[in-house]
């Protein structure tokens, strides 16, 4: 494939000549360039809602694109070691559901970490996939899931050698990376293909310092937020393809499935011009933020009772590389849980961070932090420390076993279910998934029992006040079973 170059932004510079242009507009979206939504263009400011254009001609279609957005996706692909690069308006969420509905058919077994998020299910169950469920290691000190060791994967394969794919993560969401050359050596020699949810891995190869990536190590496909870490407009990502294990025709006929005909110039906008900052400048930019993080990691060590864990990791079961700008902070030592201390930073100091479990908070740096952003979080964790009195160091070490799969997700979505109060769903199938968010790992998915283990961890996670997700009933007193009333 021709190099080109990257300095080039073909979508936004057709986008921008068709603001010039002052057109007419007799298309959707109806608020004609703001001028149907006057209150919001005054905030937004009314370029912005310029931009805000459809599919047409010059503008190229992003369901079918020949033009400015193929032009654009192929500088992506280029710049991420891709052959074929598709933008994304609907999150990496899109990403994992394409992944998984290209490379298996109805009733394929596909090897997945039982960590993964919940895109994860979604695409399971649209395509009617079979999960074999993988356990990463578990950190029982900091109370996350690791990585996945090479010998768990062996086992699975072992166990289900006609399995069609092999998923991974990389990194997860604490920044914890797993041996991903070898992952894919293994799977590839039993002719499985593998896919990676990069959702917090976008701006990776741009800087030698962090791990190496799924097209660095011949991975299959994968699926990155680069509005997660690299840049772009919130729920614009990116799906990579490389190899001859998946066809770029059997991708393109999934997206044709699920995308919407509708896709945010905005949006895409915002990739075209966040690739060629990553292209152009990214190895500085996230040099910068490596240079935070770790400064950061430093300073935060030094404060009696908290432990900002990082590259010593490396070497512990699970932990092959780490990502240095997830900044994990374990609160444990101050007898808060992370849930305390992530409410104690926003109500005192102002400060939100991406998230928290029971005993740790996660800061992600990024290329938009400066030394302003993290004195201000150091200051904050020392002040709140010198004002704490250390308790009694908590134990949340929680290490749930992998729920038992009784029925697929997709028999438990489409099966008839009832409502049963929390309380008395123990021995139930669940027929619902419910998990803290972020991070959006399923405690439960639907198909798999319910234990009192489990029932006692969302109980806990409620009185946490921890934010959960995926049942109809928002306050978890009532959880959707198998079976009718
Ligand atoms: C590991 C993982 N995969 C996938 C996703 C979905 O990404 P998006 O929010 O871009 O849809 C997330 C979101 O948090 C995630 O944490």
């Amino acid at each position: 494939m021709q190099r080109m170059s990257q300095s080039k932004t073909p979508l936004f510079d057709a986008v921008k000549k068709y603001v010039d242009s002052k057109v007419v507009p007799f298309h959707v979206p109806g608020h004609k360039q703001g001028a149907g939504l006057s209150e919001f263009r005054e905030y937004i400011g009314e370029r912005a809602m310029q931009m805000d254009a459809n599919g047409m001609e010059e503008l190229d279609f992003a369901n079918n694109p020949t033009s400015v957005i193929f032009e654009s996706e192929k500088l992506l692909a280029q710049a991420f070691g891709a052959q074929s690069a598709y933008f994304l308006v609907n999150g990496t969420t899109a990403g994992v559901q394409a992944m998984i509905m290209s490379a298996c058919e109805p009733g394929d077994k596909i090897i997945i970490p039982r960590n993964a998020h919940k895109s994860t299910i979604g695409g399971i169950i649209l395509s009617g996939v079979i999960p074999v469920y993988l356990q990463p290691e578990v950190n029982d000190k900091l109370g996350i899931a690791m990585g996945i060791s090479e010998d768990s994967l062996k086992k699975a394969i072992k166990e289900n050698p006609h399995a069609k794919a092999v998923f991974l993560i990389n990194p997860t969401y604490y920044g914890v990376v797993s041996d991903l050359k070898s992952l894919v050596r293994i799977a590839h020699r039993h002719e499985m293909s593998v896919l990676v949810d990069e959702a917090h891995g976008a701006h990776m190869c741009f800087h030698d310092d962090f791990p190496l990536t799924a097209m660095e190590v011949g991975a299959d496909m994968s699926a990155a937020s680069i509005h997660k870490t690299a840049g772009s407009m919130t729920q614009s990502s990116v799906l990579l393809l490389r190899g001859s294990m998946i066809s770029p025709e059997k991708v393109k006929q999934v997206l044709n499935l699920t995308y919407t005909t509708s896709a945010s110039y905005l949006l895409m906008c915002s990739l075209d011009v966040a690739r060629k900052q990553l292209a152009i400048s990214g190895s500085e930019l996230l040099e910068n933020a490596l240079n935070l993080a770790r400064m950061a990691r430093d300073e935060i060590n030094k404060i009696e009772g908290l432990y900002a864990f990082g590259k010593e990791l490396i070497g512990t079961p699970g932990v092959y590389d780490f990502d240095e700008t997830k900044l994990g902070i374990n609160v444990a030592g101050l007898g808060f849980t992370g849930y305390e201390m992530e409410t104690k930073l926003r109500n005192e100091y102002n400060i939100q961070i991406e998230l928290s479990d029971m005993c740790n908070i996660l800061a992600i740096i990024s290329i938009g932090d400066s030394e302003k952003s993290i004195t201000a979080l150091i200051n904050a964790l020392k002040d709140i420390a010198s004002k704490t009195e250390i308790r009694e160091h908590k134990n949340y070490h929680i290490t749930l076993q992998n729920p038992r799969m009784i029925v697929s997700p997709r028999d438990a979505f489409y099966s008839p279910k009832k409502k049963v109060p929390l309380d008395k769903s123990v021995g139930e199938i669940s027929g619902e998934m419910v998990m803290a968010y972020p991070p959006g790992i399923p405690v439960i998915c639907m198909g798999e029992r319910i234990t009192e283990e489990i029932v006692d961890y969302i109980k806990l996670l409620k009185e946490q006040k921890c934010q959960m997700q995926g049942t109809a009933d928002p306050f978890i007193d009532y959880i959707m079973v198998l079976g009718s009333d």
